[in-house]
């Protein structure tokens, strides 16, 4: 586990411009000091990630905020004293202090403090707001243990080692304007528990049906080196050398070279936990050719674990 020595060490190369990888409770991150603009330059080489797509602020107080963004309003800070540190991450307009490189132009900047000691020691003690995206070659699979960093990112400054993460998928994010919450992209908090926290406070909106999409949200991204499949338990036969990712107890389990559940009780939080790594497990295992992971349903996390598993498929599907 991570010690205090190696906290200052990385947050010594984040202050000189350096890269750090770093566990936080979603998938690891790939930081760079978020107020020097060559540091996050590093960032887009290191992950071969176009400069279109921007990347999300951590930091570890919310008053922070202040620093980061314009115009904050009592509403972001509510939402911001509800939900972090945690796995939701505010897009309001950004300051003049973030360098429009994090942004990549936009006059909106994506914060939030996350629910992890390294992560937060490694903030406070870098003194500086991080810009990290989730620590994989662009498009492919977001690591959730330090080894899955080092099997993409091998040259980077620092790999902080947190064990492996408890949410397993990336941030829910939201852009906030007036009252409007808009949802751009689903994870663990859902609107639905921002309905609850704050009953009629928000106009939330479903980015999805309202067809609003976040730049470098594409439709294929977190892709196993693999192919990979939606797997329906109806399927009579399995090509050889198959993997198969369940979410639930099988009676009859399919043939198949190697069967991995993400949960044996269809539990949604403990799927989404232990999504990614189970597609690492099947890329990283030399018995199997493809792999096969079937769907669940749409409500709840469920909607944050099938649009993962949906842009994971995508470059594979037959039509492509
Ligand atoms: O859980 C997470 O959010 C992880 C950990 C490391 O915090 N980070 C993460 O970053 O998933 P990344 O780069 O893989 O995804 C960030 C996404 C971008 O692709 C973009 O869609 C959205 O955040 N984003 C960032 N800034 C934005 C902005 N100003 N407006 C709209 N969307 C933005
Ligand atoms: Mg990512």
């Amino acid at each position: 586990m991570t010690n205090i020595e190696e906290i200052k060490l990385a947050a010594g190369i984040l202050r000189k411009g350096g890269l750090v990888a770093f566990p936080t409770e979603t998938v690891y991150g790939l930081g760079a000091n978020a107020l020097d603009p060559i540091a996050v330059a590093r960032i887009f080489a290191a992950k071969e990630r176009p400069s279109f797509d921007p990347l999300i602020v951590h930091v570890a107080s919310a008053d922070d905020l202040e620093q980061l963004t314009s115009q904050t309003t009592d509403l972001a800070r509510q939402l911001a004293a509800r939900f972090w540190p945690g796995p939701l991450t505010l897009v309001l307009p950004k300051s003049s202090r973030v360098p429009d490189i994090v942004t990549s132009g936009l006059p909106t900047v994506a914060v939030r403090i996350p629910d992890h000691r390294v992560a937060l020691e490694l903030i406070q003690t870098a003194g500086c707001p991080i810009a990290a995206p989730s620590a994989n070659k662009f498009g492919h699979l977001s690591p959730v243990t330090a080894a899955h960093v080092r099997k993409q990112l091998p040259d980077i400054d620092y790999v902080l080692d947190g064990g492996k993460t408890s949410v397993g998928i990336e941030s829910t994010i939201v852009s906030l304007e007036g009252n409007a919450c808009t949802l751009l992209r689903p994870g663990k908090i859902t609107l639905q528990d921002i309905e609850t926290a704050f009953p009629g406070v928000f106009e939330l909106q479903d980015g999805k049906t309202e067809k609003i999409v976040a730049p470098g949200l594409l439709k294929s991204h977190y892709s196993p080196t693999k192919p990979l499949h939606l797997y329906d338990r109806q399927q009579p036969e399995l090509p050889p050398a198959s993997g198969v990712i369940l979410h639930g107890h099988a009676d009859h389990e399919p043939e198949c070279r190697r069967i991995i559940y993400t949960s044996y009780n269809q539990n949604y939080l403990e799927t989404a936990a232990h999504l990614f790594s189970s597609l690492h497990a099947m890329e990283d295992d030399p018995g199997i050719r493809q792999i096969f992971i079937e769907p669940v349903e749409e409500h709840g996390v469920g909607r944050a674990i099938m649009d993962r598993i949906n842009k994971a498929v995508y470059q594979y599907r037959k039509e492509a």
